[in-house]
Formats: C-alpha cells, structure tokens, sequence
C-alpha cells in the first residue's frame, strides 16, 4: 500500500505548477518549478531561496505585480546549481511606469528593484522583461553564475520619465558571464562596482549610459579586476563604454579588456575614462587611489553626436594601458585629458 505521504514526495520531487504565490512554499522541494501568471502582491518579493541543488525555475504566461512604493526588490533568486528560465512567449510585465516620475532610484516615489541574485555555479536564461521600476538585475555576491538572452526593454521609459533603470550591476562576484542580451533603458547597460573574471559578451545596448565598470571606490569591496566586454553594440546613449572611480578613495581597476565594440549616436562621450567621480558627476582635479592599470580597448569604432566628445581621458596614477583600432568620430567637443599613460594614442 503506497501512503499519501509517499506520494507527496514523488510529487515533490518532479514538477510543480505555481499560480498563486501562497503555493510558494510548498513547493521548494520539487525540482521543477514553474510560475505561471502569478500577480505578486504590492509589498512582496518573489523569494525563491533555499532551493535544492539541481532545481529549474521556470517563469510562464504573464508575471505582474503589485504596486506599492518600497525598496523591492520584485524578485529574488538564491542558491547553488539553480537554473532560472523563460518559457517561449512569457512575460515579466513590472509596469514601472506606475512608479516613473523622471526621479530614479534616489528621489521622488520609492521604486522598488528588479530582480536580486544570490546565485553560485547557476545560469539565468531568456527572460523576457518590459518596464522595471528603477534598476534591473542586481548581481551581488555571485559566483560562477551565467546570464544569457535576457530581454529588457524600458523603451518607454524614455517618453514616460523612466530613470536609473541599470540593466546589470555587478558587485562583489566572481566568474559572472553575461551574454547574448538586449538592453533598452535609461542608465547603464551595465555597471561593475566590483568583482572579478566578468564577461560581458555580444550584448546589445541602447538609450541608457553605455558600458561601465564603476563608479569604483567607496564601498566595501573597491577592486575590479579581469572584466571583459567583447563584441557588443551601444547606440543612441550618453556613453559608448566608461569607467569611472571615485575621488579620493582607494581601490583597483585592473586587467579590463574593450574589444569590438560598436558605438552609433553617442551623446556626450564615446569612450570616457574618469577619476574624479563624486556625488554622481565628476568633480575637478582626478586622484590615483583608485589606480587603473591593464586597460586595452581594441576595435572600438563608430560615432558621436556633434555636442559630444569622442574620449575623454582625466586620470591619475593610470598605467600599462593599450589601446589600438580606436575608431570613434563625429564628437567635436573639445576636451582637455590628464594622465594618460605614455604610447596611448587615438
Ligand atoms: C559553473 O556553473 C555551471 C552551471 O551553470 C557548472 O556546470 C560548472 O561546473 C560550474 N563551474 C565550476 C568551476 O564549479
Ligand atoms: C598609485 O597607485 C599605487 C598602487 O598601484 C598606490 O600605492 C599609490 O598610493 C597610488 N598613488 C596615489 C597618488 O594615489
């Protein structure tokens, strides 16, 4: 005679279907679980953690939520070998603009984040998402941890006061692939504060701030190391790929790699290097305590709007940089540059 019990444990351990998230819960033990048009109450994160190694986390139909004013994030991940997936023709719909005000992340209403991931040796695959309240994929403390063929797209942002809509921040992790994803919003593409062994590969960028490592320096973990960003496009954005430290901190960017990266309609800066960041600008005279040094931009091309400057370099204590196939035009804002390392040319 099979018990009731058994049987829970043979349907624990297959797939699970969430409709509700009350049903959440119960259903952390299976191995499969797919949330399907769920509409996640004002207030409340989707928390799926202390998942068992091996469970795939499927997102189905149409992913709402509730609107309320508060830090979020929407949604949470965490765990160790946790595959997270878009099914064909789902949708994570946060409706940001109920929270969209021009104001961003620090002022105005309170937007809750997007998606915050606590994820070890796990890959998040395909997601399809419209409209994020503030930042999007929030990458702290992850290691070994692949994110490919993500759809994010804040387009609307633009005529409806999206603002501080980060596709990916990455802090303090390791071994982080980000590739083959489409980004259209009102920040950067993408923005390490910190970590190391980062890639960021075949990415499409557009409307946002571009491609940047920083700001670095000020935080608990200040040191960027072997980040990679190969072969992605950036248009219609203030920048084309950036790094910036913070004034009078200390830290390290170190070991950073651009190559084929192509730029189109660039606003202000096409490639911009910068040590003299402070309260969200950059502020006088760069200092060293963030020193950038193995810096190779190879194969950056494309253009500028008149009103922007092509590079602008204003650093100090930077070394062992190499650049080559620089081929950005168009910008003709003229800039002074300081401290660029000796045989850097464009
Ligand atoms: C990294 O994570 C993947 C799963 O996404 C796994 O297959 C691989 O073994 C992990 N690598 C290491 C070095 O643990
Ligand atoms: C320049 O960087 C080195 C580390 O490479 C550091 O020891 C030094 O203090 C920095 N200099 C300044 C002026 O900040």
């Amino acid at each position: 005679m099979i018990s009731l019990g058994l049987l829970a444990i043979v349907a624990a351990a297959s797939a699970v279907d969430i409709t509700n998230i009350n049903q959440l819960e119960a259903a952390k033990n299976a191995q499969r679980i797919t949330l399907r048009d769920i509409n996640v109450p004002a207030g409340v994160t989707l928390t799926l953690d202390k998942l068992k190694p091996g469970t795939v986390v499927e997102f189905a139909g149409k992913i709402t939520f509730g609107y309320k004013e508060w830090e979020g994030p929407l949604i949470e991940i965490g765990g160790k070998n946790i595959r997270v997936e878009g099914k064909p023709g789902h949708l994570i719909n946060c409706e940001g603009e109920r929270w969209w005000d021009k104001l961003g992340g620090n002022d105005g209403k309170k937007k809750p984040k997007f998606f915050s991931a606590r994820l070890t040796d796990s890959s998040i695959v395909g997601l399809a998402i419209k409209n994020i309240p503030a930042h999007g994929f929030s990458v702290n403390s992850c290691k070994n941890l692949t994110i490919s063929k993500i759809h994010l797209n804040v387009a609307e942002g633009h005529q409806k006061g999206g603002h501080n809509t980060d596709g990916f921040d990455v802090g303090n992790s390791e071994k982080i692939r980000i590739s083959d994803s489409f980004v259209h919003n009102q920040d950067d593409c993408l923005a390490v504060n910190s970590g190391s062994d980062i890639t960021f590969e075949n990415n499409v960028c557009i409307g946002g701030h571009g491609i940047s490592i920083g700001s670095v320096g000020g935080r608990k973990n200040n040191i960027v190391e072997k980040v990679k960003v190969i072969h992605c496009k950036v248009s219609d954005s203030d920048n084309g790929i950036r790094i910036k430290t913070v004034k009078e901190a200390t830290g390290a960017v170190r070991d950073i790699v651009f190559d084929d990266v192509e730029l189109k309609n660039i606003a202000k800066r096409g490639i911009v290097i910068q040590g003299n960041y402070l309260n969200k600008g950059p502020d006088g005279d760069p200092t060293g305590g963030v020193p950038i040094t193995g810096l190779t931009i190879n194969n950056v091309r494309g253009n500028v709007l008149k009103g922007g400057a092509n590079v602008h370099v204003w650093v100090a204590n930077a070394s062992n940089w190499k650049w080559s196939g620089v081929k950005v035009t168009g910008g003709q804002k003229a800039m002074e540059h300081k401290g660029v390392p000796p045989g850097v040319k464009w």
